[in-house]
């Protein structure tokens, strides 16, 4: 099925769950503070911030992390996400990883991706992010 547009409204209010959540990044390595948020099909919102280590490869990213948080809290079936939001500190162009990418794609193949461009926010489904996204069977 096709991604049912967002609503100006519900753009918005991810976007402001999203700058809540990068007050809260950890990033004292990179200093690139990034805050993400997730709508799903049932009308609830998720946040996470990226959350950087010491031993750098263990950070996580705020799409993941976001997402994580969103699966924990959904109950009975799967998580179904309808759209995912990615703000950053720096106001600078910042796409969703190739990782997180992926992530995305598993709990919504048809998600609207809506993140910082050259140009201010653009707004992107998954399959176009991502294509051949990788599946098992
Ligand atoms: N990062 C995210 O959290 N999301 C993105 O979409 C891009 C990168 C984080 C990971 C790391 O903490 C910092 O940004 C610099 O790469």
């Amino acid at each position: 099925m096709p991604p049912t547009p967002l609503s100006k409204q519900e753009r918005e209010s991810l976007l402001d769950a999203a700058r809540q959540a990068l007050k809260r990044a950890y990033a004292p390595y990179s200093n690139f503070h990034v805050g993400a948020a997730v709508l799903t099909d049932g009308g609830q919102v998720f946040s996470g911030c990226n959350v950087e280590n010491a031993s750098y490869g263990l950070t996580i990213c705020a799409e993941r992390s976001a997402i994580f948080t969103a699966v924990r809290q959904t109950a009975d079936k799967k998580l179904a996400i309808r759209a995912v939001a990615v703000v950053n500190g720096n106001n600078v162009p910042c796409s969703p990883c190739g990782a997180c990418r992926q992530v995305i794609f598993e709990f919504g193949e048809d998600a609207i991706v809506i993140f910082q461009g050259q140009q201010g926010y653009l707004e992107m489904p998954i399959q176009q992010l991502l294509p051949e996204s990788f599946r098992l069977s």
